[in-house]
């Protein structure tokens, strides 16, 4: 449920490991959830390549990599850092009250 500023909970802060993934939907959109560093970044779970799931990839230095084929994207910008992939994932806002994980819905 969104508020009117388009925040929804999306998680509980305890569910999510530091260096792992977490799957969630915002709306009906699929986002990965991950904790670096104790903070928690929103993209895109959707890879732009070919549609695998990039929650379901391999976490090294900040970066995911795609389980299907291999393209890497940085999780604090969502930049596309290698191929076969070439268009960014979008991220999104991400808030933290009271142990809860709240992103903010974009168009
Ligand atoms: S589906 Fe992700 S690199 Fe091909």
């Amino acid at each position: 449920m969104q508020d009117s500023d388009g925040w929804q909970r999306v998680a509980a802060l305890a569910d999510l490991a530091d260096d792992a993934a977490l799957p969630a939907k915002l709306g009906n959109r699929r986002i990965a959830l991950y904790r670096l560093d104790g903070k928690v970044h929103a993209l895109d779970d959707v890879c732009t390549h070919a549609l695998a799931l990039l929650s379901q990839g391999f976490i090294e230095g900040g970066a995911v990599e795609c389980p299907l084929h291999g393209a890497r994207f940085d999780i604090a910008t969502g930049r596309c850092l290698a191929p076969p992939a070439t268009v960014d994932l979008r991220t999104y806002e991400v808030r933290i009250e009271g142990g809860e994980v709240f992103v903010r819905a974009a168009d």
